[in-house]
């Protein structure tokens, strides 16, 4: 079939970008953050807000999903069986705002501003949902109809973890049927440096505490003369790397896939601006495992990190005490081939094996998550790339990001469909962080890619695009 003219998709969205702002706008004024239990209505007020507005989009059916947990939105347009189906993953959900103070307007009370759109969730991960909604909405007043069978599934539990969503997946299997996978819920390197990402860290996240002493006790009276977790606990995090800042647990590195020396010479050729990324980050110089560039050290290489540490007295002034427990949070980022299992237990019987005399650790395994590595030469990415191209003039890079998205993996087992990673989040919009922002430009050019993306796909009859061999859509173990 003949797929839509792309000029006249373009002056229909530039007609309706204010809409589009005001839809997203109201979406960003509703505080769904999935980690914090206060928020639970939130959280489905956000989901039944998409519901509303994927309908009037155009899916005839769209609704609420409930999980164990908070609930998903899966909405779905089916134009022609003989047409492809594609699914499109994203998440409705937000991280928590705080630290509150160090936001210059608050965080859930949208404000546009040269030429951004400054609120929590702004970049992660509403505008990558909302850019569907409007590829929708311009192909149908265009066209009347999609150039693809199209099925939008937005998850309210990513930012913690996705703790129900391969239940979900299993429950709702043959609805969420489809020849291929979109996930909108990464970035780009600049705003002139389109990318698309080819792979994603997984993840393990621990939990270490060490208690010693009943009760706080005076450190003059018992100082020297008793063991004290928090010394104990610094020295077996001091412990967790070496003086070249490489992992010091035996074999963590085992099965870590090393780069060879053409793809360390293709890693060296994306344009990513390291400069930028580190004066972005407010650090003097860079740091990290030696042997390694920057850009390296948060793709190909894994990492251990300390994410948090409490203990003992932190108020004004001094109070002489030795504390009775204290404990940290630690995370890792795992390349391919780590296994997530296998990486938590190595690491938590290494603390265990090395916890300080005298007090009594314990160590428990939060939650873990797969890496993914795509296939750059499958017909979708390449139709991604096309449709990248058109819109900013150049084609993209194919990255792999440092950061983690544990459902992909589930999304490529359970469903048997490679993965196109396409969103438009860019280094600087603060994910996470105070200040998080969308750059408006940055999102319109994303929804005219969007429209050119499901003309592409559509091309594309259903076989060619499902897996032919195992390796297109790899996740980890
Ligand atoms: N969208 C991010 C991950 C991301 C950001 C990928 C930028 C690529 C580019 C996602 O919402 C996220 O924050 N994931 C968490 C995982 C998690 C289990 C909370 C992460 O990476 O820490
Ligand atoms: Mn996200
Ligand atoms: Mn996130």
């Amino acid at each position: 079939m003949a797929t839509a003219d792309p000029t006249a998709l373009d002056r229909w969205l530039d007609g309706h970008q204010r809409e589009l702002l005001r839809e997203l706008t109201s979406w960003l004024r509703i505080p769904s953050v999935s980690a914090d239990p206060a928020h639970a209505d939130d959280v489905r007020r956000s989901a039944e807000f998409l519901a509303a507005a994927a309908r009037a989009a155009g899916f005839p059916r769209a609704e609420v999903w409930e999980t164990g947990g908070h609930p998903a939105v899966f909405a779905e347009r089916l134009e022609d069986p003989a047409l492809s189906t594609v699914l499109v993953y994203a998440h409705h959900d937000v991280q928590p705002a705080d630290p509150l103070e160090e936001w210059t307007t608050p965080p859930f009370d949208p404000v546009v501003a040269d030429g951004e759109l400054r609120a929590r969730g702004a970049a992660d991960d509403k505008q990558n949902a909302l850019m569907h909604l409007e590829a929708v909405r311009a192909h149908l007043a265009v066209e009347g109809r999609l150039p693809l069978n199209l099925k939008l599934l937005v998850e309210g539990e990513e930012e913690s973890g996705s703790p129900h969503f391969d239940t979900l997946l299993r429950d709702h299997r043959s609805e969420l049927a489809a020849d291929v996978a979109v996930i909108s819920d990464t970035g780009m390197l600049g705003p002139e440096a389109p990318a698309l990402t080819i792979g994603l860290r997984g993840m393990v996240y621990w939990e270490v505490r060490v208690a010693g002493p009943v009760r706080d006790l005076h450190s003059g009276l018992y100082g020297g003369a008793v063991a004290n977790p928090v010394v104990g606990l610094a020295e077996l995090l001091a412990g967790l790397h070496d003086a070249d800042r490489r992992v010091a647990v035996p074999g963590f590195y085992d099965r870590v896939r090393e780069p060879g020396p053409a793809e360390r010479r293709a890693l060296a050729a994306v344009p990513f601006d390291t400069e930028a990324f580190l004066s972005d980050a407010g650090v003097p110089a860079p740091a990290g495992e030696a042997g390694w560039t920057t850009y390296e050290r948060r793709t190909v290489r894994p990492t251990l990190d300390i994410c948090g540490i409490w203990g003992g007295y932190t108020g004004a002034g001094a109070k002489t005490i030795i504390p009775a427990r204290c404990g940290a949070k630690l995370s890792a980022r795992l390349v391919p081939d780590q296994d997530p299992g296998a990486i938590a237990e190595l690491v938590r019987r290494h603390l265990l094996d090395r916890a300080p005399v005298g007090l009594t650790t314990e160590v428990d395994v939060l939650s873990t998550g797969r890496w993914v590595s795509a296939a750059t030469d499958h017909p979708a990415v390449q139709a991604a790339s096309r449709a990248v191209a058109q819109v900013w003039g150049r084609p993209p890079s194919l990255v792999r990001e440092g950061g983690s998205i544990p459902p992909v993996a589930s999304i490529a087992d359970q469903l048997q469909v490679a993965c196109v990673l396409f969103g438009v989040g860019l280094p600087d919009d603060r994910f996470h962080a105070p200040n998080e922002r969308l750059r408006l430009e940055q999102l319109h050019r994303g929804v005219r890619a969007t429209v050119r993306l499901w003309n592409e796909l559509g091309a594309i009859p259903p076989g060619a695009l499902r897996p032919t061999r195992a390796a297109e859509a790899v996740a980890g173990p």
